[in-house]
């Protein structure tokens, strides 16, 4: 039987995370955060005083990124992330650890180093992966790939809302500053820049709720799985 795998490519703040737990519940497949593979990594490295000589101590990084000791452990109440027996499900959310992993993820050894623990994730019955470069790098062979897209301002709103909900006392000229410099970052890298595949559904969720970014997904994806 084939594994279906759906992919979820955008910038941060399109609605990605929140809709590809929304999918992978509905198929009841497994979901791959990969943006918290490089945030894990990102705090990783930076505890061990080692984000700011990625590239004289490479060989040392990609050794830790490799055997990064992580755990995901979903429930009803969502999914908790554990790091060398740390919780860190609150610390890897927040913009200064999206920092961390925006330095991470410019490093080519360092992706290639987190390229077999996304693959996996290809696990039966399937899998829906969020990320940056699911369709265009990790998982080319997917029968359904979604580019979920948003203007930076109406990403930057909800991001602001995210946070604030979470208690942290934020400004959105700083948001969006800050998802603008991540966006360039993540679109103009050499390796794996953010970019649509040339065969992806793209939506753009600037003026559509959840729910109806949700509709125009599975109407996609129920074309494209196959059994
Ligand atoms: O989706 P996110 O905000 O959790 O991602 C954190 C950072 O990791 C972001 O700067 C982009 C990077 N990332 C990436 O380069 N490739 C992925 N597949 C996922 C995330």
């Amino acid at each position: 039987m084939t594994v279906n795998i759906i992919t979820i490519d955008g910038p941060s703040g399109s609605g990605k995370g929140t809709l590809a737990a929304k999918l992978a519940a509905y198929y009841q497949f497994h979901l791959l955060d990969s943006g918290a593979l490089y945030r894990l990594l990102g705090l990783s490295l930076h505890q061990q005083n080692l984000l700011d000589c990625l590239d004289s101590k490479i060989d040392l990084c990609t050794e830790i990124a490799k055997k990064l000791d992580i755990k995901f452990v979903t429930s009803d109440v969502g999914t908790e992330v554990w790091l060398d027996k740390q919780d860190v499900t609150q610390t890897i959310r927040t913009e200064r650890v999206g920092e961390f992993a925006s330095k991470v993820a410019i490093i080519p050894e360092l992706r290639q180093a987190l390229f077999d623990r996304q693959r996996a994730f290809v696990q039966a019955p399937g899998l829906v992966a969020d990320g940056r470069d699911m369709a265009t790098t990790i998982f080319p062979e997917a029968q359904a790939k979604i580019y979920l897209t948003a203007s930076a301002e109406s990403r930057a709103e909800r991001r602001l809302k995210q946070l604030q909900g979470m208690g942290l006392d934020v400004k959105i000229k700083d948001i969006l500053a800050n998802i603008q410099a991540r966006d360039k970052r993540d679109m103009e890298r050499a390796v794996a820049p953010l970019k649509p595949a040339t065969d992806a559904y793209i939506i753009d969720s600037s003026k559509l709720n959840i729910n109806q970014v949700f509709k125009l997904m599975t109407t996609f994806v129920d074309q494209q799985l196959v059994n």
